[in-house]
């Protein structure tokens, strides 16, 4: 049986990935109304797989009969100044998630919750993987410095992913 405790945890981090996939794709609406059609398209895939993140846990919930309850999600940020600092939003945001998917195993590992610790190994994974893509297009943008062709390439690069 799943405790009280760690199926709370779990509701919250189930808002939390729904609250990333809604800031995403606030910033590929951000990205639409700039044209760049490409970082658009990242933001949309990175949309989803937050949308995926959230049902894992939606699922790890139900098979363990715990009870899934939603939560109002936040309106998130709509605008920014410069595809620099969007990418720099992600960079935060993905390290204050990575943060909470620490404290959600500090808490697996208190309450002696073995299947959900073994749940929470994938998104300590994943995690490393996602401030590693952000901080490799901060660091691209940075280099760019605004130089419209180079921006160009880098969004047409962008809009690969995903398609095989
Ligand atoms: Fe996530
Ligand atoms: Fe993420």
């Amino acid at each position: 049986m799943i405790t009280k405790t760690v199926q709370n945890a779990i509701n919250e981090q189930i808002n939390k990935e729904l609250y990333s996939s809604y800031l995403y794709l606030s910033m590929a609406a951000y990205f639409e109304d700039k044209n760049l059609p490409g970082f658009a398209n990242w933001m949309y895939v990175q949309a989803e797989e937050e949308r995926g993140h959230g049902m894992k846990l939606f699922e790890h919930l139900l098979e363990r009969s715990g009870k899934v309850e939603l939560k109002p999600i936040a309106g998130p940020q709509t605008t920014w100044n410069t595809s620099l600092e969007v990418f720099k939003h992600v960079q935060e945001h993905e390290a204050a998630v990575t943060a909470s998917i620490n404290t959600l195993y500090e808490l697996a590992l208190k309450e002696k919750d073995y299947p959900f610790q073994v749940a929470l190994q994938w998104f300590i994974s994943e995690q490393v993987e996602e401030e590693k893509n952000a901080a490799e297009i901060v660091q691209q943008l940075e280099l760019i410095d605004a130089k419209g062709t180079a921006v160009l390439m880098l969004d047409h690069q962008l809009g690969k992913r995903g398609k095989v």
